[in-house]
C-alpha cells in the first residue's frame, strides 16, 4: 500500500490522514506546531471530532507525525496539502502557509529520484494551483510535472462533527489536474481506498475543482443566508413560522430540505471565509458579485436578530442574567471559530446584560475569548438557575432533550429565545415564555409571565 504523508494537521489534513491509517495506510503527519505535534503523539487529540479518537486508537500503528517535510516527502509517495488559508482582513485569501509548504516541498522533490504525488486539499482560489503552486514546485525543485512529479486539485467536502463519516461516505470526489497520470494515479489510490464503495469521481482541470469548492460553500452560504432572510420576514408576521416554510419548500425537488435551518447565522472556519474570498476574487477580475455580498451581510446582521429579539423580550438588558445554552459553532465541535455566539454575546454585555454561557465542548475556547467578563457554567442546570432568560445558540442533542419543566424549575422566570429552532413551540408555549428566529410571538405569550410565576411558585411549593 502507499505511503501518504499530509502537511497541515487541522480539521481535514488530520481526520483525512487518520482515516487513510484506519484502512492500512501508512501515514505521517507533518505540522509545524510543536505543542500539537506533542498532544498527538502522547496519543490525544488536539480537538474534538466524534469518532476521530476511536479510530486514531486503532490506527496508531500506522500513523506517524513529523515536523520535517523532507522527511515527510522522503518517505511517502504522495503528500496531501492540507494547510489553512485564512482570510486576509479584507477578505482576500492569505496564502502564506501553502507558499511555505510548497517551497518546502519543491526543495525536498529535488532530492528524490522516485516519481511523487503533489494533492492540494487546502481551499484556494481559482487559478492558484496552475499560476502560484506549479511554478514553485518546479522552481524549488527543478522538475517538471507528470515526469518526475504530480500535481493535483482535490477539494475536500467534509463537514467538522461529522468529517470521519464524510470521508468514509462522500457523496463526490473531484480531481483536478493538467496532468493525465498525476489524475490517474490519485483516482487509483482512492479507488482502492473505497474498495466496492467508491463515490462518483469527477475529473476535471485545476481551476474547476478550485471553484467547485468556492461553489459549493457558496451555495450552502446562500441556502442559509436565504433560509435566514426568511425567518427575519416570517418574524414580522402574526403567526408565521420559518419551520413550516422551509419544511414545504424543502420537498421541492428543485430545492430540496437540507440548509434550510434558520438561526443565528452561518459561523465556523470555512463558510463565511470561503464566501469572502470569492468576493475579493470576483472583484479583482472586475465582476461585482451582488448576490455573494447580499448573502456574506445577512450573515453579518444575522446574530443581531437574537439581540433584538433578547430586548423585545426583556425591555432593558441592564442587569438581566442571561444563560446562554452552546456557544460552538455548531453541535458534535469544539471549534469556536466565527461562531455567532461570540457576536451575541459581545452585544449582550455592551448592554449591560450578565452573560452565564454553557457549552458540553467549547468552555475552554470561549474563556480565551471573554476571560473574567462572564461566568462559566458546569452543566446546563447551573447555567439556568436563576436567569431571566435562556437564548439557545448551538443544537447540542443535550439541550434538545430538556423539558419545559427544567426551565420553570431553575429560571427567575421560564423565558427561552430559542436561536436554533431546536424545540416544537406547542410543547413549550403553554408553560414557558418561547420566542424563537423565525416565529412571530402572539400577543398571549407576551402577556403569560403571571401564569408563568405562579406556576413556577406552585412547583416549587
Ligand atoms: C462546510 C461545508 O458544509 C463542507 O462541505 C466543507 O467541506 C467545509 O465547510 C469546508 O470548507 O471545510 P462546516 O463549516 O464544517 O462545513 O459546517 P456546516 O455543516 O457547513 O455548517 C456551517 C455553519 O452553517 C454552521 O454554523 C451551521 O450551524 C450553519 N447552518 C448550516 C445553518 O445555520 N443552517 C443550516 O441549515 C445549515
Amino acid at each position: 500500500m502507499e505511503r501518504i504523508s499530509f502537511v497541515g494537521l487541522g480539521v481535514v489534513g488530520l481526520i483525512t490522514q487518520v482515516c487513510f491509517a484506519s484502512r492500512g495506510y501508512y501515514t505521517i503527519g507533518v505540522d509545524s506546531d510543536e505543542q500539537k505535534l506533542r498532544t498527538l503523539r502522547s496519543g490525544n487529540l488536539p480537538f474534538h471530532e466524534p469518532q476521530l479518537r476511536e479510530l486514531f486508537d486503532e490506527a496508531k500503528i500506522n500513523v506517524k507525525f513529523s515536523d520535517d517535510i523532507d522527511y515527510a516527502i522522503e518517505n511517502s509517495r504522495l503528500t496531501f496539502i492540507t494547510v489553512g488559508t485564512p482570510s486576509k482582513p479584507d477578505g482576500c485569501i492569505d496564502l502564506t502557509q501553502i507558499m511555505h509548504v510548497c517551497r518546502a516541498i519543491g526543495r525536498a522533490l529535488r532530492n528524490k529520484s522516485e516519481y511523487h504525488g503533489v494533492v492540494v486539499k487546502s481551499t484556494i482560489v481559482p487559478s492558484t494551483t496552475d499560476n502560484v503552486i506549479k511554478r514553485i514546485l518546479e522552481e524549488e525543485s527543478n522538475k517538471n510535472i507528470g515526469k518526475d512529479f504530480g500535481l493535483v486539485v482535490n477539494p475536500e467536502f467534509l463537514r467538522e462533527g461529522t468529517g470521519v463519516n464524510d470521508t468514509f461516505h462522500p457523496h463526490l470526489l473531484v480531481i483536478g489536474s493538467s496532468d493525465k497520470r498525476s489524475q490517474e494515479e490519485l483516482e487509483r489510490l482512492w479507488l482502492e481506498f473505497y474498495n466496492k464503495d467508491a463515490p462518483v469521481i469527477l475529473m476535471t482541470n485545476c481551476v474547476n475543482a478550485e471553484l467547485i469548492k468556492y461553489a459549493n460553500n457558496a451555495f450552502l452560504a446562500t441556502k442559509v443566508s436565504f433560509i435566514n432572510s426568511i425567518a427575519n420576514i416570517c418574524q414580522k408576521f402574526d403567526g408565521a413560522d420559518v419551520e413550516k416554510v422551509a419544511k414545504a419548500i424543502g420537498m421541492d425537488p428543485r430545492i430540496g430540505p437540507l440548509f434550510l435551518k434558520a438561526g443565528p447565522g452561518y459561523g465556523g472556519s470555512c463558510l463565511r471565509k470561503d464566501v469572502k474570498a470569492l468576493i475579493s476574487v470576483s472583484q479583482a477580475i472586475g465582476f461585482y458579485p451582488t448576490l455573494l455580498m447580499a448573502v456574506d451581510q445577512v450573515n453579518e446582521l444575522q446574530p443581531m436578530q437574537v439581540v433584538e429579539l433578547a430586548k423585545s423580550v426583556l425591555g432593558d438588558l441592564k442587569g438581566k442574567i442571561i444563560a446562554i445554552l452552546g456557544v460552538a459553532f455548531k453541535k458534535d465541535t469544539d471549534d469556536m471559530r466565527e461562531a455567532p455566539s461570540i457576536k451575541i454575546i459581545r452585544h449582550l454585555l455592551q448592554h449591560g446584560a450578565k452573560v452565564r454561557a454553557h457549552d458540553p465542548m467549547a468552555l475552554e475556547s470561549l474563556k480565551k475569548i471573554f476571560g473574567g467578563e462572564i461566568i462559566y457554567a458546569k452543566n446546563k442546570f447551573e447555567c439556568l438557575t436563576n436567569a431571566d432568560c435562556c437564548v439557545i445558540l448551538t443544537e447540542w442533542d443535550e439541550y434538545k432533550s430538556m423539558k419545559p419543566d427544567d426551565f420553570v424549575k431553575y429560571m427567575k422566570t421560564p423565558c427561552i429565545i430559542d436561536g436554533r429552532r431546536i424545540y416544537n413551540a406547542n410543547d413549550f408555549v403553554h408553560s414557558t415564555k418561547y420566542f424563537a428566529i423565525g416565529l412571530k410571538p402572539d400577543k398571549e405569550q407576551l402577556t403569560n409571565t403571571y401564569k408563568i410565576k405562579n406556576q413556577r411558585k406552585r412547583r416549587l411549593e
